[in-house]
């Protein structure tokens, strides 16, 4: 799998069901629909949709939200693979700070790939959350 290369074929189930989920977006509020898909160590592809509220902070973003998804059915820190982020617009949409620092709680770093329609940039999570705060720091 050849996750260096934003266009290798190996993102292609993570985009697709990332844009799946984003059609699944629940976001009356904002209008701004998020769709984000993580591979496991196992292989398997979990998506998650971004989820609004009327009391508007407990909009729940999609990638915390595939996240949840992807506990339920067995992650374990160490168990991820590649991240995928897709929204319609302009400016492709990195994972926001909440979002970093969950996704550190179960990988060093991670691949990640933001996308629109016409866009893909590849970046990574220790790139986008330097000297992130850890379980190891508790000890
Ligand atoms: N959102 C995400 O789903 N992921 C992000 O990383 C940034 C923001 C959602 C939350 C809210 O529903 C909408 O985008 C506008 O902030």
């Amino acid at each position: 799998m050849c996750f260096s290369d934003p266009h290798s074929p190996a993102w292609e189930p993570l985009l697709s069901a990332a844009w799946r989920a984003r059609d699944r977006a629940y976001a009356p509020y904002s209008g701004f629909r998020v769709g984000a898909a993580l591979l496991g160590a196992d292989g398997e592809v979990v998506a998650g949709s971004n989820v609004e509220n009327a009391a508007y902070p407990l909009c729940l973003c999609a990638e915390r939200n595939a996240v949840a998804a992807a506990v339920s059915r067995g992650l374990e820190p160490g168990g991820l693979r590649a991240l995928v982020v897709v929204a319609e617009g302009g400016s492709l949409v990195p994972p926001c700070g909440a979002c970093r620092q969950v996704l550190a709680e179960f990988a060093e770093d991670l691949p990640i790939l933001l996308a629109n329609r016409g866009e893909r940039s590849l970046c990574g999570l220790r790139e986008l959350l330097p000297r992130a705060f850890t379980g190891r720091h508790l000890t």
